[in-house]
């Protein structure tokens, strides 16, 4: 089974069937294109590993935020873990009038928590806040006792265990900003006590993201659960123990087989937890959706400067900033198949910026002015990061499902960029 929705038939680059290059026919480019299948069986891979716990995903909603997304995953019995208000609000649309039971499946993650939004959390009765500083447990105490409405918290500890990723995505070192020692946790938890408003119902951790090796996640969980058996003889009654997201994928075109990749992961931290009786808590966000979409572009221009030759997408950086701000790699692709032999190209966008790039150097196969090509494993930090940089309109989305296509989001357009300013 190949990790991707997308490959070859008939000569064309399709997803689930759908041939991509009808899609920009009827929808323009760039466009990001899903498949709902695809993150439906990846919801799942975790749900099955995990089912012999008591265990909840709840999806990363900043991977990708798009409501037709989200829908899809309640629907498949997710959870989801936010980040802001505004996240809350997505969930609440994507809930329709089962709102009441998705946001019970809400967790409130963050180290910025501003108190509407913290408000509008304990209105919709969202599962737990996972509180990052002593002054957002005393926020957060606050705003409950003003409402009288109990927070149930856990505090998202810094284990201080390193996972090798990317620097600007590592977090579970005592130098980042996230969480709270572990060895000051306990105290917190104790002062906690005396407060009727507050119930301390988990511990949480999450130490980065794209990490592709188990062990790490092992450590952090291992240094939670010892937390919860202290915290539980202090007579808390801690319930979750939220081992946070982070499971990276294979960017490459390496042999990935992400059903064993989450079976190996289960395996570890059910290896942490032992026997203990606790409900885990997962925030894959990455895992889910990444590999489940790609950004078509059409190729505006190719031209050479000096040794280089430049393919210029009509994408650009501000559409897909992983390449620009990571150094991340994607695959690109044709979407007309072609058996001509690769050359290596820098492939670039409209923006102005020397570090507007989706790839350097890359052996690609040759293409020219109105051709198509497909940045592969975008589901992830793509359109969810996506801005107007340049006044440029956002990227339309479309879902694939059962061999159909739904435009989930439209493309941007002048009018919608221009609604906020008042001259
Ligand atoms: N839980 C918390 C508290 C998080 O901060 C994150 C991601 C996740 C879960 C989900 O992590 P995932 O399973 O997706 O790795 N923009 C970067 C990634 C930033 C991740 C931020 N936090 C990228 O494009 O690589």
């Amino acid at each position: 089974m190949t990790a991707r929705p997308f490959g070859y038939s008939g000569g064309e680059l399709v997803c689930d069937g759908v041939p991509l290059a009808a899609l920009a026919a009827q929808f323009g480019t760039p466009l990001y294109v899903y498949s709902a299948n695809q993150i439906a069986e990846r919801a799942q891979m975790f749900q099955r590993e995990f089912a012999d716990r008591g265990h909840l995903v709840c999806y990363a909603v900043k991977a990708n935020s798009a409501i037709g997304i989200l829908k899809l995953l309640a629907k498949q019995g997710c959870g989801f873990d936010i980040v802001s208000g505004g996240e809350l609000e997505r969930v609440i649309r994507a809930a329709g009038k089962k709102k009441a039971e998705v946001c019970g499946r809400v967790v409130f993650s963050g180290v910025g928590k501003q108190p509407a939004e913290i408000d509008l959390a304990l209105r919709e009765g969202i599962l737990q806040f996972n509180v990052e500083s002593e002054e957002e447990l005393d926020l957060l105490a606050e705003r409950a006792a003003k409402l009288k409405i109990k927070a149930r918290f856990a505090l998202r500890v810094n284990p201080d265990v390193f996972a090798e990723t990317h620097p600007y995505i590592s977090t579970g070192l005592s130098e980042h900003k996230f969480g709270i020692n572990i060895k000051l946790a306990r105290k917190v938890y104790a002062r906690a006590k005396g407060n009727k408003w507050l119930e301390a119902s988990g511990v949480s951790v999450h130490i980065g993201s794209q990490i592709r090796s188990v062990e790490p996640f092992e450590s952090a969980l291992a240094r939670v659960i010892a937390l919860i058996k202290q915290l539980r003889k202090d007579g808390h009654h801690i319930r979750y123990a939220d081992a946070g997201g982070g499971l990276g994928i294979d960017y490459g075109v390496g042999n990935f087989e992400p059903a064993k990749q989450v079976a190996k992961y289960a395996e570890a931290l059910k290896r942490a937890l032992g026997p203990l009786d606790i409900t885990l808590l997962l925030e894959p966000g990455r895992f889910i959706v990444a590999q489940a979409g790609a950004l078509v572009s059409e190729v505006l221009f190719t031209k050479k400067n000096g040794a280089k030759t430049f393919v210029i997408a009509d994408a650009a950086m501000n559409d897909l900033i992983r390449p620009a701000l990571y150094h991340a790699h994607h695959e690109i692709v044709p979407v007309k198949q072609t058996k001509a032999k690769g050359k290596k190209v820098d492939v670039v966008g409209p923006v102005c910026e020397s570090g507007d790039f989706f790839a350097r150097d890359r052996e690609l196969a040759p293409v020219k002015r109105g051709d198509l090509i497909a940045l592969l494993d975008a589901g992830a930090y793509g359109m969810s990061l996506a801005s107007n940089y340049n006044t440029r309109t956002r990227p339309a989305e479309v879902l694939i499902e059962n061999g159909k296509s739904r435009l989930i989001r439209r493309r941007e357009t002048m009018k919608d960029l221009f609604a906020p300013e008042l001259g």
